[in-house]
Protein backbone atom coordinates (compact mmCIF):
# COMPACT_ATOMS: atom_id res chain seq x y z
CA UNK A 1 0.00 0.00 0.00
CA UNK A 2 2.64 2.56 0.97
CA UNK A 3 4.08 1.45 -2.17
CA UNK A 4 1.04 2.46 -4.24
CA UNK A 5 0.96 5.75 -2.35
CA UNK A 6 4.33 6.48 -3.33
CA UNK A 7 3.98 5.81 -6.62
CA UNK A 8 0.73 8.19 -6.87
CA UNK A 9 3.05 10.82 -5.18
CA UNK A 10 5.55 10.45 -7.76
CA UNK A 11 2.87 10.82 -10.75
CA UNK A 12 1.68 14.03 -9.19
CA UNK A 13 4.84 15.40 -9.06
CA UNK A 14 6.36 14.29 -12.30
CA UNK A 15 2.94 15.58 -13.98
CA UNK A 16 3.55 18.64 -12.82
CA UNK A 17 7.83 18.67 -12.81
CA UNK A 18 7.35 17.78 -17.19
CA UNK A 19 4.19 19.94 -18.36
CA UNK A 20 1.37 17.54 -17.98
CA UNK A 21 -0.69 18.79 -15.74
CA UNK A 22 -1.20 21.90 -13.47
CA UNK A 23 -3.70 22.70 -10.69
CA UNK A 24 -6.48 24.68 -11.99
CA UNK A 25 -5.40 28.77 -10.78
CA UNK A 26 -2.44 27.29 -9.34
CA UNK A 27 -1.61 31.02 -7.77
CA UNK A 28 -4.85 31.29 -6.16
CA UNK A 29 -4.00 28.41 -4.25
CA UNK A 30 -5.87 26.30 -6.73
CA UNK A 31 -9.83 24.86 -7.38
CA UNK A 32 -10.09 21.72 -5.78
CA UNK A 33 -10.61 18.99 -8.66
CA UNK A 34 -10.13 21.46 -11.41
CA UNK A 35 -6.87 20.76 -13.49
CA UNK A 36 -5.08 22.33 -16.46
CA UNK A 37 -3.24 20.43 -19.32
CA UNK A 38 -0.15 21.85 -19.73
CA UNK A 39 2.18 21.97 -23.08
CA UNK A 40 2.66 18.23 -22.93
CA UNK A 41 -0.71 17.12 -21.45
CA UNK A 42 -2.81 18.64 -24.22
CA UNK A 43 -0.80 16.49 -26.83
CA UNK A 44 -0.99 13.65 -24.61
CA UNK A 45 -4.63 14.26 -24.32
CA UNK A 46 -5.17 15.09 -28.12
CA UNK A 47 -3.96 11.48 -29.07
CA UNK A 48 -5.64 9.95 -26.56
CA UNK A 49 -8.76 11.22 -27.86
CA UNK A 50 -7.47 10.31 -31.84
CA UNK A 51 -7.10 7.07 -30.80
CA UNK A 52 -10.04 6.46 -29.49
CA UNK A 53 -11.71 8.37 -32.44
CA UNK A 54 -10.48 6.51 -35.15
CA UNK A 55 -10.81 3.57 -33.20
CA UNK A 56 -14.89 4.05 -33.11
CA UNK A 57 -15.72 6.13 -35.70
CA UNK A 58 -12.97 5.90 -38.69
CA UNK A 59 -13.04 2.45 -38.52
CA UNK A 60 -16.91 1.77 -38.34
CA UNK A 61 -18.67 2.80 -41.36
CA UNK A 62 -21.61 2.63 -39.09
CA UNK A 63 -20.50 4.78 -36.39
CA UNK A 64 -20.39 8.94 -37.12
CA UNK A 65 -19.58 11.70 -34.59
CA UNK A 66 -20.89 14.53 -33.17
CA UNK A 67 -20.23 17.58 -31.45
CA UNK A 68 -23.16 18.34 -29.19
CA UNK A 69 -23.35 22.04 -27.58
CA UNK A 70 -22.52 21.97 -23.25
CA UNK A 71 -25.64 24.05 -22.74
CA UNK A 72 -28.92 21.83 -23.40
CA UNK A 73 -32.44 22.46 -22.79
CA UNK A 74 -33.23 22.04 -19.33
CA UNK A 75 -36.06 19.46 -19.90
CA UNK A 76 -33.54 17.48 -21.38
CA UNK A 77 -32.67 16.34 -17.45
CA UNK A 78 -35.60 16.02 -16.05
CA UNK A 79 -36.37 13.75 -19.20
CA UNK A 80 -33.11 12.10 -18.88
CA UNK A 81 -34.10 12.04 -14.98
CA UNK A 82 -30.94 13.87 -13.97
CA UNK A 83 -32.91 16.64 -12.02
CA UNK A 84 -34.72 14.18 -9.68
CA UNK A 85 -32.07 11.90 -9.30
CA UNK A 86 -28.66 12.16 -10.01
CA UNK A 87 -27.83 12.92 -6.68
CA UNK A 88 -25.05 11.25 -3.67
CA UNK A 89 -25.70 10.61 -0.29
CA UNK A 90 -23.96 13.10 1.97
CA UNK A 91 -22.58 13.01 5.07
CA UNK A 92 -21.11 15.30 7.62
CA UNK A 93 -19.05 15.26 10.72
CA UNK A 94 -20.25 17.53 13.50
CA UNK A 95 -16.06 17.85 14.43
CA UNK A 96 -14.50 18.13 12.19
CA UNK A 97 -17.21 19.89 9.89
CA UNK A 98 -15.26 17.91 7.39
CA UNK A 99 -18.68 16.58 4.48
CA UNK A 100 -18.44 12.84 3.11
CA UNK A 101 -20.24 10.92 0.47
CA UNK A 102 -21.67 7.93 2.93
CA UNK A 103 -21.12 4.93 0.30
CA UNK A 104 -17.54 6.09 -0.18
CA UNK A 105 -17.06 5.96 3.46
CA UNK A 106 -18.68 2.44 3.80
CA UNK A 107 -16.83 1.61 0.41
CA UNK A 108 -13.45 2.49 1.99
CA UNK A 109 -14.46 0.97 5.02
CA UNK A 110 -14.91 -2.47 3.61
CA UNK A 111 -11.70 -2.05 1.17
CA UNK A 112 -9.40 -1.70 4.67
CA UNK A 113 -11.50 -5.22 5.64
CA UNK A 114 -10.45 -6.68 1.79
CA UNK A 115 -6.45 -5.12 2.46
CA UNK A 116 -6.33 -7.15 5.70
CA UNK A 117 -7.37 -10.70 3.69
CA UNK A 118 -4.30 -9.33 1.10
CA UNK A 119 -2.16 -8.84 4.17
CA UNK A 120 -3.03 -12.76 5.45
CA UNK A 121 -2.66 -14.17 2.13
CA UNK A 122 1.18 -12.51 1.48
CA UNK A 123 2.21 -13.59 5.32
CA UNK A 124 0.74 -17.03 4.59
CA UNK A 125 2.65 -17.10 0.79
CA UNK A 126 6.03 -16.08 2.49
CA UNK A 127 5.04 -18.81 5.48
CA UNK A 128 4.59 -21.93 2.90
CA UNK A 129 6.98 -21.10 0.18
CA UNK A 130 5.89 -23.15 -2.94
CA UNK A 131 3.59 -25.58 -0.73
CA UNK A 132 0.91 -22.54 -0.81
CA UNK A 133 -2.64 -23.02 -1.95
CA UNK A 134 -3.92 -19.74 -2.02
CA UNK A 135 -7.43 -21.20 -3.21
CA UNK A 136 -7.72 -23.54 -0.05
CA UNK A 137 -6.29 -20.85 1.90
CA UNK A 138 -8.91 -18.15 1.23
CA UNK A 139 -11.92 -20.81 1.87
CA UNK A 140 -10.81 -22.62 4.63
CA UNK A 141 -8.63 -19.45 7.46
CA UNK A 142 -10.87 -18.59 9.74
CA UNK A 143 -9.41 -15.14 9.59
CA UNK A 144 -10.25 -14.48 5.73
CA UNK A 145 -13.79 -16.56 6.24
CA UNK A 146 -14.94 -14.36 9.35
CA UNK A 147 -13.72 -11.01 7.24
CA UNK A 148 -14.69 -12.18 3.46
CA UNK A 149 -18.37 -12.40 5.43
CA UNK A 150 -18.34 -9.38 7.36
CA UNK A 151 -17.66 -7.51 3.62
CA UNK A 152 -20.57 -9.43 1.70
CA UNK A 153 -22.53 -8.41 4.83
CA UNK A 154 -21.45 -4.90 4.17
CA UNK A 155 -22.21 -5.21 0.35
CA UNK A 156 -26.08 -6.32 1.46
CA UNK A 157 -26.70 -3.25 3.34
CA UNK A 158 -24.81 -0.92 1.62
CA UNK A 159 -27.12 -1.96 -1.75
CA UNK A 160 -30.26 -2.25 0.19
CA UNK A 161 -29.87 1.33 1.39
CA UNK A 162 -28.61 2.17 -2.02
CA UNK A 163 -31.66 0.46 -3.83
CA UNK A 164 -34.08 1.93 -0.88
CA UNK A 165 -33.09 5.38 -0.79
CA UNK A 166 -33.26 4.87 2.69
CA UNK A 167 -30.86 7.64 4.08
CA UNK A 168 -31.55 6.54 8.06
CA UNK A 169 -30.24 2.61 7.18
CA UNK A 170 -26.91 4.28 5.46
CA UNK A 171 -26.84 6.50 8.75
CA UNK A 172 -27.18 3.42 10.69
CA UNK A 173 -24.61 1.27 9.00
CA UNK A 174 -22.17 4.17 9.18
CA UNK A 175 -23.08 3.89 13.18
CA UNK A 176 -23.14 0.37 13.43
CA UNK A 177 -19.72 0.09 11.49
CA UNK A 178 -18.37 2.41 14.12
CA UNK A 179 -16.52 4.67 10.93
CA UNK A 180 -14.71 7.54 12.53
CA UNK A 181 -14.05 10.68 10.34
CA UNK A 182 -10.47 10.63 9.18
CA UNK A 183 -9.96 13.87 10.38
CA UNK A 184 -10.95 14.40 13.92
CA UNK A 185 -11.21 10.77 14.32
CA UNK A 186 -14.89 11.02 16.01
CA UNK A 187 -18.17 9.42 15.16
CA UNK A 188 -20.13 12.55 15.47
CA UNK A 189 -22.14 11.91 12.43
CA UNK A 190 -25.15 14.37 10.47
CA UNK A 191 -27.96 13.08 8.87
CA UNK A 192 -27.60 11.50 5.32
CA UNK A 193 -29.03 13.68 2.96
CA UNK A 194 -29.33 13.12 -1.31
CA UNK A 195 -27.27 15.98 -3.13
CA UNK A 196 -27.86 16.82 -6.54
CA UNK A 197 -24.57 16.64 -8.94
CA UNK A 198 -25.26 18.74 -11.37
CA UNK A 199 -23.93 22.40 -11.63
CA UNK A 200 -26.54 25.07 -12.33
CA UNK A 201 -27.03 28.30 -13.82
CA UNK A 202 -29.13 30.91 -16.04
CA UNK A 203 -29.76 31.99 -19.54
CA UNK A 204 -30.58 35.57 -19.72
CA UNK A 205 -29.97 38.69 -18.81
CA UNK A 206 -32.05 39.38 -15.82
CA UNK A 207 -33.25 37.79 -13.08
CA UNK A 208 -37.09 37.76 -14.10
CA UNK A 209 -36.39 36.39 -17.56
CA UNK A 210 -33.71 33.90 -16.92
CA UNK A 211 -33.99 30.12 -17.32
CA UNK A 212 -32.59 27.74 -15.05
CA UNK A 213 -30.25 25.24 -17.67
CA UNK A 214 -27.51 22.88 -16.34
CA UNK A 215 -23.89 22.11 -17.66
CA UNK A 216 -24.05 18.45 -18.85
CA UNK A 217 -23.49 15.99 -16.49
CA UNK A 218 -23.10 13.32 -19.30
CA UNK A 219 -22.37 13.96 -23.11
CA UNK A 220 -24.98 11.15 -24.32
CA UNK A 221 -27.98 13.34 -23.95
CA UNK A 222 -26.45 15.31 -26.44
CA UNK A 223 -26.80 12.10 -28.08
CA UNK A 224 -29.95 10.81 -27.69
CA UNK A 225 -31.55 13.99 -28.86
CA UNK A 226 -30.18 14.32 -31.59
CA UNK A 227 -30.89 10.51 -32.87
CA UNK A 228 -33.47 11.47 -35.35
CA UNK A 229 -31.51 14.97 -36.70
CA UNK A 230 -28.30 12.09 -37.70
CA UNK A 231 -30.27 8.87 -38.79
CA UNK A 232 -32.16 11.10 -41.21
CA UNK A 233 -29.82 13.07 -42.76
CA UNK A 234 -27.29 10.47 -42.42
CA UNK A 235 -29.69 7.90 -43.86
CA UNK A 236 -28.27 5.50 -40.86
CA UNK A 237 -29.73 1.62 -40.97
CA UNK A 238 -30.02 0.12 -37.69
CA UNK A 239 -27.38 -1.02 -36.17
CA UNK A 240 -25.46 2.51 -36.16
CA UNK A 241 -23.71 4.31 -33.49
CA UNK A 242 -23.12 8.04 -32.82
CA UNK A 243 -19.71 8.99 -31.16
CA UNK A 244 -19.16 12.19 -29.02
CA UNK A 245 -16.25 13.42 -26.64
CA UNK A 246 -16.60 16.70 -24.54
CA UNK A 247 -16.67 18.37 -21.13
CA UNK A 248 -18.86 17.39 -18.77
CA UNK A 249 -19.68 18.73 -15.33
CA UNK A 250 -20.06 16.94 -12.04
CA UNK A 251 -20.18 18.85 -8.81
CA UNK A 252 -18.27 16.09 -6.67
CA UNK A 253 -18.64 16.38 -3.27
CA UNK A 254 -15.14 13.38 -2.49
CA UNK A 255 -12.77 15.56 -4.82
CA UNK A 256 -9.46 13.45 -4.67
CA UNK A 257 -7.29 11.33 -6.43
CA UNK A 258 -6.06 13.66 -8.67
CA UNK A 259 -7.41 13.83 -12.74
CA UNK A 260 -9.49 10.55 -11.24
CA UNK A 261 -12.48 12.75 -10.23
CA UNK A 262 -12.87 15.90 -11.69
CA UNK A 263 -15.32 18.53 -11.54
CA UNK A 264 -14.87 19.09 -15.20
CA UNK A 265 -13.94 16.53 -17.14
CA UNK A 266 -14.00 15.13 -20.87
CA UNK A 267 -16.32 12.24 -21.82
CA UNK A 268 -15.66 9.88 -24.96
CA UNK A 269 -18.69 7.94 -25.34
CA UNK A 270 -20.65 6.18 -28.22
CA UNK A 271 -24.24 5.41 -28.20
CA UNK A 272 -25.07 2.35 -30.30
CA UNK A 273 -28.85 2.07 -31.44
CA UNK A 274 -29.97 -1.69 -32.00
CA UNK A 275 -33.32 -3.64 -32.96
CA UNK A 276 -35.30 -4.24 -29.33
CA UNK A 277 -34.09 -7.81 -28.24
CA UNK A 278 -30.47 -7.83 -29.78
CA UNK A 279 -29.17 -5.63 -26.86
CA UNK A 280 -27.55 -8.42 -24.93
CA UNK A 281 -25.49 -9.58 -27.73
CA UNK A 282 -24.45 -5.99 -28.55
CA UNK A 283 -23.75 -5.40 -25.36
CA UNK A 284 -21.38 -8.44 -24.96
CA UNK A 285 -19.72 -7.50 -28.21
CA UNK A 286 -19.10 -4.19 -27.03
CA UNK A 287 -16.87 -5.36 -24.16
CA UNK A 288 -15.27 -7.01 -26.07
CA UNK A 289 -14.46 -4.51 -28.77
CA UNK A 290 -13.62 -1.79 -25.73
CA UNK A 291 -11.38 -3.77 -23.71
CA UNK A 292 -9.29 -4.58 -27.30
CA UNK A 293 -8.94 -1.32 -27.61
CA UNK A 294 -7.30 -0.93 -23.90
CA UNK A 295 -4.94 -3.97 -24.09
CA UNK A 296 -3.53 -2.51 -28.44
CA UNK A 297 -1.81 0.04 -26.30
CA UNK A 298 0.27 -2.59 -24.63
CA UNK A 299 0.04 -1.88 -20.69
CA UNK A 300 -0.71 -5.48 -19.86
CA UNK A 301 -3.30 -7.83 -19.95
CA UNK A 302 -3.28 -8.12 -15.85
CA UNK A 303 -4.27 -4.13 -15.46
CA UNK A 304 -7.70 -4.43 -16.62
CA UNK A 305 -10.76 -6.65 -15.49
CA UNK A 306 -14.36 -6.51 -16.00
CA UNK A 307 -16.66 -5.21 -12.95
CA UNK A 308 -19.97 -6.30 -13.73
CA UNK A 309 -22.78 -4.00 -12.01
CA UNK A 310 -24.72 -6.07 -9.55
CA UNK A 311 -27.21 -3.21 -8.99
CA UNK A 312 -28.35 -1.72 -12.17
CA UNK A 313 -29.62 2.06 -12.46
CA UNK A 314 -33.52 1.36 -13.03
CA UNK A 315 -32.77 1.76 -17.01
CA UNK A 316 -30.60 -0.78 -17.50
CA UNK A 317 -30.25 -4.11 -18.40
CA UNK A 318 -26.90 -5.12 -18.00
CA UNK A 319 -24.16 -2.87 -17.31
CA UNK A 320 -19.71 -3.33 -16.63
CA UNK A 321 -17.10 -1.52 -15.54
CA UNK A 322 -13.55 -1.86 -17.26
CA UNK A 323 -11.45 -1.67 -14.06
CA UNK A 324 -7.83 -0.27 -14.52
CA UNK A 325 -4.97 -0.84 -12.01
CA UNK A 326 -4.83 2.47 -10.99
CA UNK A 327 -1.71 3.96 -8.09
CA UNK A 328 -4.44 3.29 -5.40
CA UNK A 329 -5.87 -0.14 -7.28
CA UNK A 330 -8.58 -1.52 -9.40
CA UNK A 331 -11.35 1.43 -9.99
CA UNK A 332 -13.43 2.10 -12.78
CA UNK A 333 -11.91 3.31 -15.71
CA UNK A 334 -15.04 2.70 -18.25
CA UNK A 335 -18.41 1.79 -18.47
CA UNK A 336 -20.23 -0.41 -21.01
CA UNK A 337 -24.11 -0.15 -20.38
CA UNK A 338 -26.98 -1.33 -22.25
CA UNK A 339 -29.53 0.98 -21.77
CA UNK A 340 -32.46 -0.68 -22.90
CA UNK A 341 -35.10 2.25 -24.88
CA UNK A 342 -35.62 4.56 -21.25
CA UNK A 343 -33.73 7.41 -23.23
CA UNK A 344 -35.22 7.62 -26.26
CA UNK A 345 -38.64 6.92 -24.33
CA UNK A 346 -37.77 9.51 -21.87
CA UNK A 347 -37.45 12.34 -24.86
CA UNK A 348 -40.69 10.97 -26.77
CA UNK A 349 -42.09 11.85 -23.83
CA UNK A 350 -41.13 14.92 -22.71
CA UNK A 351 -40.72 16.69 -26.11
CA UNK A 352 -43.91 15.16 -27.73
CA UNK A 353 -41.80 14.32 -30.60
CA UNK A 354 -41.57 10.86 -31.98
CA UNK A 355 -38.24 9.28 -31.99
CA UNK A 356 -38.43 6.12 -33.65
CA UNK A 357 -36.94 4.17 -36.31
CA UNK A 358 -38.36 2.89 -39.42
CA UNK A 359 -37.03 -1.00 -40.09
CA UNK A 360 -37.63 -1.72 -43.41
CA UNK A 361 -36.82 -5.35 -42.59
CA UNK A 362 -39.47 -5.68 -40.15
CA UNK A 363 -41.97 -3.11 -41.89
CA UNK A 364 -42.29 -1.84 -38.50
CA UNK A 365 -41.23 0.85 -36.34
CA UNK A 366 -39.93 1.03 -32.93
CA UNK A 367 -38.07 2.87 -30.51
CA UNK A 368 -34.06 1.34 -30.34
CA UNK A 369 -32.41 -0.03 -27.77
CA UNK A 370 -29.31 1.51 -27.10
CA UNK A 371 -25.86 0.07 -25.88
CA UNK A 372 -23.29 2.71 -24.30
CA UNK A 373 -19.53 2.87 -24.20
CA UNK A 374 -18.45 5.62 -21.89
CA UNK A 375 -15.07 6.73 -20.94
CA UNK A 376 -13.19 9.11 -19.38
CA UNK A 377 -10.43 10.95 -20.77
CA UNK A 378 -8.77 12.06 -18.27
CA UNK A 379 -9.01 9.04 -16.55
CA UNK A 380 -7.81 7.38 -19.55
CA UNK A 381 -4.78 9.95 -19.18
CA UNK A 382 -4.33 8.93 -15.82
CA UNK A 383 -4.37 5.26 -16.47
CA UNK A 384 -1.46 5.95 -19.38
CA UNK A 385 0.35 8.17 -17.56
CA UNK A 386 0.66 6.66 -13.94
CA UNK A 387 1.16 2.79 -15.77
CA UNK A 388 4.38 4.86 -18.59
CA UNK A 389 6.16 6.10 -15.51
CA UNK A 390 9.30 4.12 -14.34
CA UNK A 391 12.16 4.17 -12.36
CA UNK A 392 15.12 1.87 -13.98
CA UNK A 393 17.97 0.48 -11.95
CA UNK A 394 21.35 0.71 -15.23
CA UNK A 395 23.61 -1.49 -15.71
CA UNK A 396 26.26 1.18 -13.99
CA UNK A 397 24.25 1.11 -10.43
CA UNK A 398 22.16 4.50 -11.63
CA UNK A 399 18.66 4.43 -11.83
CA UNK A 400 17.11 6.62 -14.59
CA UNK A 401 13.16 8.12 -15.01
CA UNK A 402 11.31 7.45 -17.77
CA UNK A 403 7.99 7.64 -19.05
CA UNK A 404 7.27 4.93 -21.56
CA UNK A 405 4.18 6.20 -23.08
CA UNK A 406 3.07 3.85 -25.96
CA UNK A 407 4.61 5.65 -28.79
CA UNK A 408 1.58 6.00 -30.98
CA UNK A 409 0.29 8.34 -27.80
CA UNK A 410 3.23 10.43 -27.08
CA UNK A 411 3.04 14.15 -26.85
CA UNK A 412 6.88 14.50 -28.81
CA UNK A 413 7.53 10.98 -31.63
CA UNK A 414 11.47 12.79 -31.47
CA UNK A 415 13.54 15.22 -30.33
CA UNK A 416 16.43 16.47 -32.37
CA UNK A 417 19.53 17.19 -30.74
CA UNK A 418 22.93 18.81 -32.65
CA UNK A 419 26.00 17.40 -30.20
CA UNK A 420 27.37 21.00 -29.75
CA UNK A 421 26.13 24.52 -30.09
CA UNK A 422 28.48 25.39 -33.30
CA UNK A 423 29.90 24.46 -36.22
CA UNK A 424 27.30 23.93 -38.02
CA UNK A 425 25.86 21.21 -36.08
CA UNK A 426 22.51 23.41 -35.25
CA UNK A 427 21.69 23.79 -38.92
CA UNK A 428 21.60 20.48 -39.64
CA UNK A 429 19.64 19.44 -36.50
CA UNK A 430 17.18 22.58 -37.99
CA UNK A 431 16.83 20.98 -41.44
CA UNK A 432 16.07 17.67 -39.82
CA UNK A 433 13.16 19.18 -37.94
CA UNK A 434 12.07 21.35 -40.68
CA UNK A 435 11.56 18.28 -42.89
CA UNK A 436 9.80 15.80 -39.89
CA UNK A 437 7.69 18.10 -38.69
CA UNK A 438 5.34 18.05 -41.52
CA UNK A 439 4.39 14.46 -40.11
CA UNK A 440 5.35 14.30 -36.68
CA UNK A 441 5.47 16.52 -33.22
CA UNK A 442 8.90 17.18 -32.90
CA UNK A 443 11.64 18.93 -30.13
CA UNK A 444 14.70 20.74 -30.70
CA UNK A 445 16.62 21.17 -27.50
CA UNK A 446 20.54 21.93 -27.60
CA UNK A 447 21.20 23.06 -24.17
CA UNK A 448 23.48 20.82 -21.85
CA UNK A 449 25.39 18.03 -22.60
CA UNK A 450 23.66 15.51 -24.72
CA UNK A 451 23.46 12.70 -21.82
CA UNK A 452 21.16 15.02 -19.93
CA UNK A 453 19.20 15.63 -22.65
CA UNK A 454 18.67 12.08 -23.42
CA UNK A 455 17.45 11.70 -19.97
CA UNK A 456 15.05 14.91 -20.01
CA UNK A 457 13.83 13.25 -23.01
CA UNK A 458 13.50 9.58 -21.49
CA UNK A 459 11.31 11.55 -18.48
CA UNK A 460 9.64 13.29 -20.41
CA UNK A 461 8.10 10.45 -22.78
CA UNK A 462 9.58 10.95 -25.96
CA UNK A 463 10.42 7.58 -27.88
CA UNK A 464 13.28 8.87 -30.15
CA UNK A 465 16.22 10.95 -29.72
CA UNK A 466 18.12 11.66 -33.04
CA UNK A 467 21.85 13.46 -32.87
CA UNK A 468 23.39 15.27 -34.91
CA UNK A 469 27.18 15.20 -34.76
CA UNK A 470 30.01 16.22 -36.64
CA UNK A 471 30.09 12.75 -38.87
CA UNK A 472 26.73 13.83 -40.04
CA UNK A 473 28.27 16.56 -41.95
CA UNK A 474 30.20 14.16 -43.98
CA UNK A 475 28.33 11.30 -44.33
CA UNK A 476 24.31 12.68 -43.89
CA UNK A 477 23.50 10.14 -41.24
CA UNK A 478 22.51 10.54 -37.28
CA UNK A 479 22.48 8.28 -34.12
CA UNK A 480 18.73 7.40 -33.38
CA UNK A 481 18.17 6.31 -29.59
CA UNK A 482 15.34 4.67 -28.76
CA UNK A 483 13.56 5.45 -25.02
CA UNK A 484 12.43 2.14 -23.97
CA UNK A 485 15.69 0.05 -24.72
CA UNK A 486 18.51 3.18 -25.23
CA UNK A 487 19.89 1.42 -28.15
CA UNK A 488 21.54 3.64 -30.44
CA UNK A 489 21.70 2.91 -33.91
CA UNK A 490 23.70 5.43 -37.30
CA UNK A 491 20.76 5.96 -40.05
CA UNK A 492 20.62 8.07 -43.03
CA UNK A 493 18.85 11.03 -42.32
CA UNK A 494 16.47 10.38 -45.33
CA UNK A 495 15.56 7.21 -43.34
CA UNK A 496 14.35 8.83 -40.07
CA UNK A 497 10.72 9.71 -41.33
CA UNK A 498 10.20 6.14 -42.03
CA UNK A 499 11.74 4.50 -38.88
CA UNK A 500 9.82 7.16 -36.83
CA UNK A 501 6.38 6.22 -38.94
CA UNK A 502 7.07 2.22 -37.96
CA UNK A 503 6.93 2.86 -34.27
CA UNK A 504 4.39 5.34 -33.62
CA UNK A 505 1.92 4.87 -36.54
CA UNK A 506 -1.78 4.67 -35.68
CA UNK A 507 -2.58 1.47 -38.06
CA UNK A 508 -0.06 -0.98 -36.07
CA UNK A 509 -1.37 -0.20 -32.69
CA UNK A 510 -4.72 -0.61 -34.00
CA UNK A 511 -4.04 -3.82 -35.93
CA UNK A 512 -3.69 -5.13 -32.85
CA UNK A 513 -7.16 -5.14 -31.79
N1 LIG B 1 -23.23 8.30 -19.98
C1 LIG B 1 -22.89 7.37 -18.98
C2 LIG B 1 -22.04 7.94 -17.92
O1 LIG B 1 -21.81 9.14 -17.87
P1 LIG B 1 -20.63 7.31 -15.83
O2 LIG B 1 -20.23 5.95 -15.31
O3 LIG B 1 -21.24 8.24 -14.88
O4 LIG B 1 -21.56 7.01 -17.08
C3 LIG B 1 -18.65 7.38 -17.53
O5 LIG B 1 -19.34 7.99 -16.48
C4 LIG B 1 -17.16 7.56 -17.39
O6 LIG B 1 -16.85 8.93 -17.22
C5 LIG B 1 -16.56 6.87 -16.17
O7 LIG B 1 -16.25 5.52 -16.43
C6 LIG B 1 -15.30 7.69 -15.93
O8 LIG B 1 -14.24 7.24 -16.76
C7 LIG B 1 -15.71 9.08 -16.38
N2 LIG B 1 -16.06 9.93 -15.22
C8 LIG B 1 -17.23 9.96 -14.55
N3 LIG B 1 -17.18 10.88 -13.56
C9 LIG B 1 -15.95 11.45 -13.63
C10 LIG B 1 -15.29 12.46 -12.88
N4 LIG B 1 -15.90 13.12 -11.89
N5 LIG B 1 -14.01 12.79 -13.21
C11 LIG B 1 -13.38 12.15 -14.22
N6 LIG B 1 -13.96 11.19 -14.96
C12 LIG B 1 -15.23 10.84 -14.68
Amino acid sequence: MAKQEDQFKKVLSHAKEYGYVFQSSEIYDGLSAVYDYAQNGVELKKNIRDYWWKAMVQMHENIVGIDAAILMHPTTWKASGHVDAFNDPLIDNKDSKKRYRADVLVEDFREKINEKINKDITKAKKRFGDAFNEEEFISTNPNVLRRQKQMDEITVELTRVQEENDLEGFRNLILDLGIVCPVSGSKNWTEVKQFNLMFGTQIGASAENSTQVYLRPETAQGIFVNFLNVQKTGRMKIPFGIAQTGKAFRNEIVARQFIFRMREFEQMEMQFFVKPGTQKEWYEAWKQTRLKWHLSLGMGAENYRFHDHDKLAHYADAAADIEFNFPFGFKELEGIHSRTDFDLSQHEEYSGKKLQYFDHTENKSYVPYVVETSIGLDRMFLAVFSKSLVEEELENGTTRTVLKLPAVLAPYKAAILPLVKKDGLPEVARKIMDELKWDFNVFYDEKDAVGKRYRRQDAAGTPFCITVDHDSLEDDSVTIRHRDTMEQKRVKISDLKAIIKAEVDVKKWLQKM
